[in-house]
């Protein structure tokens, strides 16, 4: 498969290196430009693209959007159009800036991506997680107890692609239900978050979504 990163430091970095262990084609970006990731294509191999944020969503059958919830509005919403696009973000004001409608918990950050991204399927995955957790505690045998993660989502298809690929990576996905519902269920502050649960653990504290 080929996956779009937009956002290749901690998160997005180490997502490029799973996916592309797991055997997909990675095209990455970031703010500075293409010029400025060929150190990490060269150290991750030729399946790993440098690009522009552009060039990344228009490349992806599923997108990674993996930057600060505060550089929400500089991302191409275009070219993101008909993807399934995998949002990473965690909001924090003192990094974000304050947004008044997160802030009373009128919505949730990755409501605010779905709406920038009109007419992509946004799911919220890999952010409860640390980068170098993420990194290292995937388990390839699946005789293995696997850590879960959760996801969220309104498309059922994308969240599907998603749960494909938390698998493929060695970790178990687990439904927290909706953008709405599933998003403030594991956003920063709730009991899942940074939690460190295996995928039984994390299905009996999410319950039923
Ligand atoms: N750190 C963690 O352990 C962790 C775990 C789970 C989730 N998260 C969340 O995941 C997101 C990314 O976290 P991170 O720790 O990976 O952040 P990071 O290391 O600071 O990396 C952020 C990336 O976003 C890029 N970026 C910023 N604005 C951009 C734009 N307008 N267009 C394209 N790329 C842009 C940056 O590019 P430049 O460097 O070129 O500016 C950088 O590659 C955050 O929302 C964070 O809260 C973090």
């Amino acid at each position: 498969m080929r996956i779009g990163i937009v956002g290749t430091g901690h998160v997005g970095g180490t997502l490029a290196e799973l996916f592309e262990k797991a055997g997909h084609e990675v095209a990455v970006a970031n703010s500075r430009g293409p010029e400025t990731l060929r150190g990490l294509s060269e150290q991750l191999g030729p399946q790993v693209h440098p690009a522009t944020a552009e060039e990344a969503a228009r490349f992806g059958d599923i997108v990674v959007v993996s930057v600060p919830v505060g550089r929400y509005p500089d991302l191409p919403a275009g070219p993101m159009a008909g993807r399934t696009v995998i949002d990473t973000g965690n909001y924090y004001p003192e990094r974000d800036g304050h947004l008044p409608e997160l802030d009373d918990d009128r919505t949730t950050s990755s409501e605010l991506l779905q709406e920038h991204l009109a007419g992509a399927r946004v799911v919220k995955a890999f952010n409860t997680m640390r980068w170098d957790h993420l990194r290292d505690h995937g388990r390839q045998s699946s005789a293995m107890q696997r850590y879960g993660l959760p996801v969220s989502g309104d498309d059922v298809g994308a969240k599907r692609q998603v749960f494909d690929l938390i698998e493929q990576v060695g970790f178990e996905p687990v439904d927290a239900g909706s953008l709405a519902d599933g998003g403030r269920r594991q956003q920063p502050g709730t009991e899942i978050y940074l939690a460190e649960l295996t995928g039984g653990e994390l299905h009996d504290r999410l319950g039923a979504p």
